[in-house]
């Protein structure tokens, strides 16, 4: 059965939730689920924006067909080529075959190598191009690497509606409301939202500012994500936040400690170290064991504190799997401009620190506080009082 919401200004939101979905992109944990976000507007021309993931795509036609009420479908507008968003497309074709795609064109390449099918009539739109519906008028923005190089926006000059593609988007799904100001964002959503940015678009930093600038150039009034809740109110907390992030700046002072252990003496230094800085006055310390913590929260963390500890033990003349795992995937979301401390283990060749210090060092704008604690197997009360001095030095360092 159909279940569409009337969003006013002619416009209905057409999307579903999975909360089936284990892994996002076969990447990342949902236990939220998440929305596949599409919307209809009912002009003097019907225009969808973006289809949505096959997972829930029976769910989005019954939407489309009872919202549309009985008129055809003039254009399908498509922001982003991603499968999560486009790959409903054919099933739109084929239920209105006169439909005009309204894409750029790179888009028309992805389409193609994605899909291959014969395609309806094709309207290709470049930067500032405008699509007039009636009442509407439509300014495309593009945003491209954010999250792919096809990546365009849409503003509605007439209301003003930005349809923001992944950009303001978050994992999980929408539990009954889809405006971000009938839910508590803060609490339910934002530690989600953070995921979903850095794992997504984390790496494409300058990008997003640039579409940040654009955007700062556009009466905003109405923000429509392709996943997570719809902005109406309160935008500018959640920009901020964006800009934060997209700026590589710290969103918090304080200390995430991430460690590996084998035999629990390597988390036996890591515990320590956090009781330290919590007996130093440091009130945000959040502790990982990374081994167990998928690596996508574990990515979220690292870019929101302002400082970090890694743990680890050495391990086949390396560093310990998991924390080489996430020192390669920081890297790999251009992990930069925070402070850092390192602990490492080692039975008879301690080689950890060394490697961690060379892949950390090589990013943008990282800082070493102290210079390494080492245990030889076990904790030694020797051991412990390095901890502490550099608990002190790291709670120092975030005072000043
Ligand atoms: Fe939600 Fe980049 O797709």
């Amino acid at each position: 059965m159909d279940n569409f919401v009337s969003i006013g200004n002619d416009l209905f939101y057409v999307g579903a939730n999975d909360r089936r979905i284990p892994l996002f992109e076969s990447a990342y944990p949902v236990p939220r689920g998440v929305s596949y976000n599409s919307y209809l507007l009912l002009d003097e021309k019907t225009v969808l924006f973006d289809t949505v993931d096959r997972a829930v795509s029976e769910q989005f036609f019954e939407n489309v067909e009872r919202a549309l009420g009985g008129r055809t479908l003039d254009y399908l507008v498509i922001h982003h080529m991603e499968p999560d968003h486009s790959a409903s497309f054919g099933g739109i074709v084929k239920r209105y075959p006169k439909v005009k795609i309204v894409l750029n064109q790179k888009t028309a390449v992805m389409l193609n190598n994605f899909f291959g099918c014969p395609l309806p009539e094709i309207v290709t739109v470049k930067e500032g191009d405008e699509l007039d519906t009636g009442k509407h008028k439509f300014r495309f923005v593009f945003a491209p690497m954010v999250h792919w190089p096809e990546v365009m926006l849409s503003f509605d000059v007439t209301t003003g509606t930005l349809f923001s593609a992944d950009a303001f988007g978050t994992f999980g799904a929408l539990d009954g409301s889809v405006f971000a100001d009938e839910v508590n964002f803060e609490r339910e959503f934002l530690d989600d939202a953070r995921r979903y940015y850095f794992n997504i678009v984390g790496k494409y930093g300058a990008q997003v500012q640039s579409v940040l600038k654009k955007a700062a150039g556009l009466p905003i009034k109405t923000v429509c994500p392709l996943h997570g809740p719809i902005w109406r109110k309160g935008f500018d907390w959640y920009l901020k936040h964006y800009d934060v992030w997209s700026r590589y700046e710290p969103e918090e002072k304080g200390v995430a400690v991430f460690y590996a252990s084998v035999y629990g003496n390597t988390a036996n230094a890591a515990q320590i170290l956090a009781s330290a800085l919590a007996g130093k006055g440091v009130n945000r310390i959040k502790t990982y064991d990374v081994s167990y913590t998928d690596l996508s929260y574990c990515l979220a963390e690292a870019f929101r504190y302002s400082h970090c500890v890694f743990a680890a033990p050495t391990y086949n003349n390396g560093v310990f799997t998991s924390m080489e795992r996430l020192l390669n995937d920081l890297a790999a979301h251009n992990y930069q401009n925070r402070a850092f401390a390192l602990i490492e283990n080692g039975s008879w060749a301690p080689q950890a620190n060394k490697i961690m210090r060379e892949k950390l060092t090589a990013l943008k704008n990282m800082r070493e506080i102290g210079g390494g604690v080492t245990l030889l197997s076990a904790l030694k009360e020797k051991t412990k009082d390095e901890l502490f001095s550099l608990a002190d030095e790291i709670a120092t360092d975030i005072k000043n």
